[in-house]
């Protein structure tokens, strides 16, 4: 068939919630322009950044991206990113057992508060400090599967996983 009839493009807004620190600022710069940056400053308010994703079919997803303020005292603006939403990212760092209680309370805020069709991933980010993991992938496993979410791990640091995980969400993509 014909590529220009026969591809589709598609078009999301994506938000990413978590505790200040676990890395939200470095994936979407990963993923958007492929750098690292290890002396990343923490956000104010929130940034926005757009990258689209090419899939195999030659479907387009453009993602319009959120990346939000972990610092408590922007908790309260967060359902102003997270409304309307189609997709949510929840990262913690694997090496804190803090971020990943703050990671559920995260959580359970989309469910009360989101769309009922956003599709929800759960991160363990800084998989590249495995030396120093305290969340099992396991226990975020089982939590990720009863809360209908998908799981991975990624290191924004070596890049490891931090494609998948937005190719994944755009699987998804009703
Ligand atoms: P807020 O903007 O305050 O919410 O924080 P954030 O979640 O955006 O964190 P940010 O991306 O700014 O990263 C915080 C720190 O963690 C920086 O020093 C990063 O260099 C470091 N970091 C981020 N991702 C990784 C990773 O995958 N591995 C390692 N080792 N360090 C990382
Ligand atoms: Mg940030």
């Amino acid at each position: 068939g014909n590529s220009d009839i026969d591809s589709k493009n598609f078009r999301v807004k994506l938000v990413l919630l978590g505790d200040s620190g676990v890395g939200k600022s470095c994936i979407v710069l990963r993923f958007v322009r492929g750098q690292f940056d290890p002396t990343s400053k923490v956000t104010v308010g929130a940034s926005f950044l757009s990258q689209t994703l090419a899939l195999e079919d030659s479907t387009t997803v453009k993602f319009e991206i959120w990346d939000t303020a972990g610092q408590e005292r922007y908790a309260a603006l967060a359902p102003l990113y997270y409304r309307g939403a189609g997709a949510a990212i929840v990262v913690y760092d694997i090496t804190s057992p803090e971020s990943f209680n703050k990671a559920q309370y995260w959580v359970k805020e989309l469910q009360k508060h989101g769309g009922p069709d956003m599709i929800m991933a759960l991160v363990g980010n800084k998989a590249d400090l495995h030396e120093n993991r305290s969340v099992s992938s396991q226990e975020a496993q089982e939590y990720a599967e009863k809360n209908s979410m998908f799981f991975i791990e990624t290191s924004a640091k070596t890049a490891d996983n931090v494609n998948q995980l937005f190719e994944e969400i755009a699987k998804r993509l009703p």
